[in-house]
């Protein structure tokens, strides 16, 4: 998988084959985005030929919106969740949809955690690694986020296993796979960063205890599922309201990498949110290349050449690309023909196209 130290001349738009994903229209990979189209949390048909469109277009593979795991777990209005049988028909469209465009798609599943509301927990108070509010206000409904009850050692195991559930009603659902979302803040980040994890039981204090239940979390879905559907992402230098490193980023890479690789991890996403992309991931990237001999994404709005140099460096093997694929569903196609792209803009998100 890996291509370290060797200067290669691959192109991201051309087709690639590799042991964990299989054959792939491209080196290029959609990054989840929530876009609160579903209704009632049920994906919709416009969500399928949304991302239907991307896959038709030569995106290698798709990794859906942020997924809640439970009603617990949800933290924006009319985001799609996977617990009910009609939330697992309605995804089955979607992932029908992407197949019959020749792509790959992987279901985004999320554990908001105290970046939440009661208004989008169905009332229920929302959980932490802490009981520390949040700080800030929630800009879905312009609310300070809830105060979260701190999880008890039992509660924690309740949310792997909800998301265990989820991971197999994602296979019903005819998803290739899963990406854990353990970035930006939300709730297995909760546990991994020091600033936000006041424990002093076992899963918190040391490095050791703070990457705990995310390690748990990631075996157990592993054993789910197997390393050929189980994707990690990790934000350890990011812009989320402000840019910041995990206060112990080397001490943190150093020993979740390869306990991450012990636990049979094959596939990790290194995010940075909004940010710029060599500030933030891509200085993570080249500390986490050597410690990660698998299959690594990486990205952020990068130009095609930028791309294409993480590549061949062998820093990255897929490229991730957010608001780039709002403005561009025909994105790679526009890369190959060397076109000029269309810029994004926010007021894209109120459509779903
Ligand atoms: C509208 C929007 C929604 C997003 N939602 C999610 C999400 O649900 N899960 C996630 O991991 N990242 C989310 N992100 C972050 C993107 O996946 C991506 O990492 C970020 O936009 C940077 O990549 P880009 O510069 O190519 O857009 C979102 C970004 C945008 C713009």
């Amino acid at each position: 998988m890996m291509t370290k130290n060797k200067i290669n001349n691959l192109n991201i738009t051309d087709p690639w084959e590799n042991s964990i994903l299989g054959p792939m229209n491209s080196r290029i990979v959609m990054s989840a985005m929530t876009r609160s189209a579903a209704r009632n949390n049920v994906p919709t048909s416009e969500m399928a030929e949304y991302y239907s469109r991307r896959a038709k277009h030569g995106v290698g593979l798709i990794i859906t919106e942020s997924t809640a795991t439970s009603s617990t777990a949800d933290g924006f209005p009319n985001a799609p969740r996977i617990i009910t049988e009609s939330q697992i028909t309605g995804w089955k469209k979607v992932t029908d949809a992407v197949h019959k465009a020749g792509g790959i798609i992987f279901c985004q599943l999320n554990h908001c955690g105290r970046i939440s509301h009661t208004d989008y927990t169905d009332g229920q108070q929302p959980v932490s690694s802490t009981d520390q509010r949040a700080k800030g206000i929630n800009k879905r409904n312009n609310q300070p986020y809830s105060k979260p009850k701190r999880l008890s050692q039992i509660e924690l195991k309740d949310v792997i296993n909800e998301f265990r559930t989820a991971a197999s009603k994602c296979m019903l659902a005819g998803f290739d796979g899963v990406e854990l979302h353990m970035a930006h803040g939300y709730l297995p980040d909760q546990f991994l960063d020091s600033r936000v994890n006041d424990r002093n039981d076992e899963y918190g204090g040391t490095i050791e205890g703070r990457c705990r239940f995310p390690l748990e979390l990631a075996s157990v879905i592993l054993e789910e599922l197997g390393e050929n559907k189980v994707m990690v992402r990790i934000s350890p230098s990011r812009w989320m309201g402000g840019a910041y490193d995990w206060p112990d980023l080397d001490e943190m890479l150093e020993y979740l990498l390869p306990s991450l690789d012990k636990a049979g991890l094959r596939m990790l996403d290194i995010s940075c949110a909004n940010a710029n992309y060599f500030d933030t991931s891509g200085r993570v990237i080249r500390k986490a290349r050597p410690l990660w001999p698998h299959l690594l994404l990486g990205g952020a709005s990068l130009s095609k050449d930028d791309a294409q140099n993480e590549v061949n460096q062998g820093l990255v093997d897929l490229v991730t690309y957010g608001r780039l694929l709002i403005s561009n569903p025909d994105l790679v196609e526009k890369f190959r023909a060397h076109a000029n792209l269309d810029e994004y803009h926010p007021n894209m998100l109120d459509r779903l196209e």
